[in-house]
């Protein structure tokens, strides 16, 4: 039999709330949240945002850590290897297969939009994203140009290939806190980065909150911007109930709620895994949440939108075109930075901390992986790195390759954040509930817990959360996926079908995990029997 790997471990308690914070605080905080707040009721959406928050959100990320130090106390790290050691068969290490999978999928793109904010934020300083000027125009095009959104292959010509430097860099920097293990590696960057992030969101939040009205229109002010992104804002024509009622609402702030946390991705399941028996994680979990809530609602809300307000106005945020993520980030908001006072400095400061806030949750992105290669195969960190380097070197190639109106990248993001994410944290939440059961799932939770969990938590595991989480599922698929099927098979005469051929990638990535969990159970096969008996 080939050696074990050496197990890894976290170094402190902080260590592992910064860590699990840091993977949570993303570019979702600062450029998905405020957006889709708008596009959703402003102040309205914090209603269901709130109850998915508490029926969902919490929930999910208590079953998740709890699930997360059980394996871990029977040996195992990766999804995979988690849910074949507590379903005690085969079979449970393809039920955890999506939370190696979707992870790695994720970071394929979210490692091109990392790059992008490390480009924009080296661009604000050498002042050449500035010398765009007031023009909206000339501003567009630059974030479109430079993600190679008009012609497939454009970020592999001469013009083109700057931002691939960048992407190169994040790769890179990626790959090698990776291979310097939890503690000395991830642990120690979150250390630094987190509250350097934290530092840097309030010195743009200062500038946000002290910026005058707008001289030509008066009515462009700090109050009003603010007002813009929380009054309670009903559906046109309807009122307060038609919005709340409205799925698509729900819909969106379940996803968002999901997404900024980081649950159901497999994330927080391999880092809690690397938990000592003991440790606490009722506590630790809701402090991380509390992290990331603070992040979106007070930083992430208070920044984008108002700023945009001030200077661009209401109309132009109605427009949902401006306020999606990438549009959001990357066209209106160098606008708004190159109209304000000291906008190139600011601009510097607000994408180098999307940058860290991005490191920061791609690294949780490769973790899973690097965990089931590990125990799976059983082999070193050095050829896991190895093997991942070069299947997400290969993802995130094609995405860049397949850059044309963002077709790869959005699919990939829709089948992974959207589709797959639900069917896991609902398998997640009923696993906990019912496999795991109301009294030893109890116990899991609470075991050195440092703040007294409600009984009433696994009626809501069991019960509530999951019929939640297949209502908003029903109108998702009833709503969008015949959107997204529509878009997919839609191809202009000429082109490529990219969508097709992303969700071919899509295939090839699973059946990849398929193979390497096959050769994990058979390398499994004896623990296992060892733990069942
Ligand atoms: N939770 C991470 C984010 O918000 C993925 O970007």
């Amino acid at each position: 039999m080939s050696s074990s790997p050496h197990k890894d471990s976290w170094n402190t308690r902080f260590g592992v709330i910064l860590a699990v914070t840091g993977s949570a605080v993303g570019l979702g905080n600062f450029l998905r949240f405020p957006g889709q707040a708008v596009q959703n009721g402003g102040g309205l959406f914090m209603v269901p945002y709130l109850i998915a928050f508490l029926i969902v959100g919490i929930p999910l990320a208590w079953s998740e850590w709890a699930l997360g130090r059980y394996g871990g106390q029977l040996g195992k790290n990766s999804a995979p290897g988690i849910f074949r050691v507590l379903l005690r068969r085969k079979s449970g290490s393809y039920v955890g297969m999506l939370g190696t999978v979707m992870p790695v999928l994720i970071y394929t793109y979210y490692v091109l939009l990392e790059g992008l904010c490390l480009y924009y934020a080296w661009h604000y300083l050498s002042g050449r994203i500035p010398a765009l000027g007031n023009d909206t125009g000339e501003v567009t095009a630059f974030a479109l140009n430079t993600l190679g959104y008009f012609e497939n292959g454009h970020l592999f010509t001469p013009e083109g290939s700057e931002l691939l430097l960048f992407v190169g860099f994040c790769f890179l920097l990626n790959f090698a806190l990776i291979y310097r293990g939890l503690s000395r590696g991830i642990e120690k960057f979150c250390l630094y980065a987190m509250p350097l992030l934290v530092i840097c969101a309030f010195l743009v939040l200062g500038r946000v909150l002290t910026l005058p009205p707008n001289p030509d229109t008066p009515d462009q002010n700090l109050i009003n911007g603010l007002g813009f992104m929380w009054n309670p804002v009903q559906e046109e024509g309807g009122s307060i109930f038609q919005t709340l009622s409205s799925p698509k609402v729900w819909v969106a702030a379940t996803g968002q709620i999901f997404f900024s946390l980081s649950v159901g991705f497999g994330l927080i399941l391999t880092y809690s895994s690397y938990l000592k028996k003991d440790d606490d994680v009722a506590l630790s979990s809701l402090t991380s949440v509390a992290g990331n809530g603070f992040c979106e609602v007070v930083l992430g809300g208070m920044i984008a939108i108002p700023a945009a307000f001030i200077f661009l106005g209401p109309v132009f945020l109605s427009d949902p075109g401006n306020t999606g993520t990438f549009s959001l980030g990357f066209m209106t908001l160098p606008n708004v930075f190159n109209q304000m006072p000291a906008g190139g400095f600011f601009g510097f400061l607000f994408f180098f901390l999307l940058f860290l806030a991005a490191v920061t949750s791609s690294l949780s992105m490769l973790q899973p992986a690097i965990a089931l290669l590990e125990e799976g195969l059983g082999i070193t960190r050095k050829p896991s790195v190895a093997i991942l380097g070069f299947v997400t070197f290969t993802g995130a190639f094609f995405v860049a390759f397949f850059s044309k109106g963002t077709n790869a990248l959005d699919t990939i993001d829709f089948w992974m954040a959207n589709f797959f994410i639900f069917i896991f944290a609902t398998v997640q939440t009923l696993i906990f509930g019912w496999w795991i059961g109301k009294d030893k799932g109890y116990e899991a939770l609470s075991a050195g817990a440092e703040v007294r969990v409600p009984k009433g938590i696994m009626h809501v595991i069991r019960y509530v959360s999951p019929t939640f989480l297949l209502i908003i599922f029903f109108f998702w698929c009833r709503d969008e996926l015949p959107k997204e099927i529509h878009r997919m098979t839609n191809v202009a005469p000429g082109e490529p079908p990219v969508a097709l051929i992303s969700v071919g990638f899509i295939f090839m990535v699973i059946a990849f995990f398929a193979f390497v969990i096959a050769r994990a159970n058979r390398r499994w096969q004896e623990p296992e029997q060892e733990t069942t008996s």
